[in-house]
């Protein structure tokens, strides 16, 4: 188990878009494995490659029940093709620090991709499932959930983060 150093922005490595994964070897999985331990660590309950500074188009998400903690999904290459309804809630993102925010994300959402040995998968995902998954697959085009905020918004948190950079130096 191994916890990784989570990069926060605007670190460019945030704003890469991630490459595709076409060896499926011990070091996918070694790197999985550590983005779960990390998102875990965090806590959150998603999370990109890149947001460990590996810009690779892998992503974790929980989706831990009552009954079954701790459990998560391997999307490689994921590639949402199809969204329907659309629903505002809060996000927050272990990269983007001091933030939470609504955002507007499809409800509905049918995802292909594939797990972690590079089985394919193809499933729908509904409500807070698929805003994480939106979420993460954003990650790997290299967009934050800030940029779907208004202008105004963003600015004002860039001055606040501006200020909190500034203290902590
Ligand atoms: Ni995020």
């Amino acid at each position: 188990m191994s916890i990784r150093k989570i990069i926060t922005y605007p670190h460019p490595v945030l704003r890469e878009k991630a490459k595709q994964i076409t060896v499926f070897d011990e070091t996918l999985q070694t790197l999985v494995r550590d983005m779960a331990d990390t998102m875990w660590a965090a806590p959150g309950v998603g999370l990109a490659a890149n947001q460990i500074g590996v810009a690779l188009q892998v992503v974790v998400v929980d989706n831990s029940t009552e009954d079954d903690q701790r459990h998560y999904i391997t999307l490689v290459n994921p590639v949402i093709s199809d969204g329907e309804g659309s629903i505002i809630d809060e996000e927050g993102c272990l990269s983007v620090i001091e933030c939470t925010a609504n955002v507007k994300r499809f409800r509905k959402i049918h995802v292909t991709a594939q797990d972690v040995e590079g089985q394919p998968l193809e499933f729908d995902a509904e409500d807070r499932y698929a805003r994480i998954i939106q979420h993460e697959v954003d990650h790997l085009l290299g967009t934050l959930f800030i940029d779907r905020l208004s202008s105004l918004k963003r600015a004002l948190y860039k001055k606040k983060l501006k200020k909190i950079l500034q203290e902590q130096e």
